[in-house]
């Protein structure tokens, strides 16, 4: 059965962005019903939303059409999410001091599913002592708030107060809605490339788009646990709530990693980590005066071996492996001399596995069984991978 989303639309310019927001969600499956403050619609109507939701909005508290059922105390009784966006200051202070004075603020207070709000508003109102001290309030009761950002504000002052952008919408949605199967689980991810220096203006990299990394970070987080991404230059966008370290070549992170070792429950070294550095980096940019250019490298520590010597027996680490040819055996042996728990093994020539795509296909290798996956999203496998490893975890104890 599809989840269920309340979503609560304020008074605010931003409430035009809900529109967008609530369409994304209806399409990807979600059961949508809105509720609007009367200010909200001035800004939006109803009729708009409810062409998107195809089913009636809610304004005013006293409009029940069936006077056998309360409708703000119903509606929210199989919620999974109640989500104010955008929420102006006044309606945050109403939620704070529990006044239920319209449908929205009626539902919110009758539902017990969680709660997540997206402030939108001037920069003053936001930082006004009143308005923090009911952010407060709201967040000791266990509601979650998705910050505003920084930006050029309708109202022309430029400051925090812009409602947060909707792919962090989106992962925070993902996150409320998420099953938490990690909490307690402090988890350190490794993503992307590394870049090996030639000289002031090049450098040495590989293919990988860090997508997997990140992906498994977002799971982790969305899971509950504690996440640090020590991340290889990517264009990904940071995922939301993840500790990050950023790192320029395998020596650094290297020592990102090494330090942190016996800090973490699950390591997982999904990143694509140069094995060669260049022997000695050109101060100068290298003129090209000669008909060939000969580069001597040295070997780059290898970090996930580092990792398995150093590691405890109730650690679970994971590592990846990319091949071109024998992928089982090669991964089997990784595993060994790696002193892993796991690796995910998978074939650059596969259709839809490797480095820039959103799908990857894979085997899983543990040390007595390797299980083949059909070719599935990076997001989906990272929720598999998370899960084999905390079921390692469970098998150890
Ligand atoms: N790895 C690492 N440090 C390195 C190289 C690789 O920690 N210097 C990790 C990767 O993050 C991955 C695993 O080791 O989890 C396997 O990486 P892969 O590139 O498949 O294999 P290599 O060990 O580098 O061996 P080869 O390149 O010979 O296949």
């Amino acid at each position: 059965m599809s989840k269920k989303i309340i979503i609560g639309i304020t008074g605010s310019i931003a409430a035009f962005k809900s529109i967008q927001l609530i369409s994304d969600l209806v399409k990807q499956g979600y059961q949508i019903e809105v509720m609007m403050s009367e200010s909200a619609t001035r800004f939006v109507t109803p009729v708009c939303i409810q062409s998107l939701i195809k089913r009636k909005v809610y304004v005013d508290t006293f409009d029940d059409e069936n006077p056998a059922i309360i409708t703000h105390v119903d509606i929210v009784k199989d919620a999974d999410l109640f989500m104010v966006v955008p929420a102006s200051a006044h309606t945050i202070a109403k939620l704070a001091y529990g006044m239920a004075d319209n449908m929205l603020t009626s539902a919110f207070l009758a539902a017990t599913c969680p709660k997540l709000i997206a402030p939108a508003m001037n920069v003053h109102m936001y930082e006004n002592p009143i308005t923090q001290k009911n952010i407060q309030t709201l967040k000791e009761t266990g509601v979650v708030f998705v910050e505003p950002i920084s930006g050029l504000l309708a109202c022309g002052d430029t400051g925090n107060g812009k409602l947060a952008d909707e792919e962090t919408l989106l992962e925070m949605i993902d996150y409320m809605l998420a099953p938490k199967t990690l909490i307690g689980k402090k988890i350190l991810i490794s993503a992307g490339p590394t870049q090996e220096s030639i000289d002031p203006v090049r450098y040495i990299t590989n293919h990988s788009s860090g997508k997997m990394g990140y992906a498994l970070a977002k799971a982790a987080f969305q899971s509950g646990a504690q996440v640090t991404l020590v991340s290889g230059p990517t264009h990904l966008k940071k995922p939301h709530g993840v500790n990050i370290i950023d790192v320029i070549n395998a020596n650094d992170m290297y020592h990102q990693i090494i330090q942190r070792v016996h800090d973490y429950h699950y390591i997982i070294m999904s990143a694509a980590v140069g094995d060669y550095a260049v022997q000695n980096i050109a101060e100068e940019k290298i003129k090209k005066k000669e008909d060939t250019l000969l580069l001597e490298f040295h070997k780059n520590k290898d970090i996930l071996l580092e990792i398995g010597k150093r590691r405890s027996s109730a650690q679970v680490i994971c590592g990846f492996a990319m091949e071109t040819s024998n992928l089982i055996e090669n991964a089997q042996t990784k595993l060994k001399k790696k002193n892993c728990d796991m690796i995910v093994a998978n074939h650059l020539k596969v259709e839809g596995a490797g480095f820039q795509g959103d799908t990857n296909v894979v085997s899983i290798l543990t040390t007595d069984a390797v299980q083949n996956y059909d070719i599935m999203s990076k997001q989906d496998l990272a929720h598999v991978i998370l899960n084999q490893m905390k079921e390692l975890e469970e098998r150890k104890c």
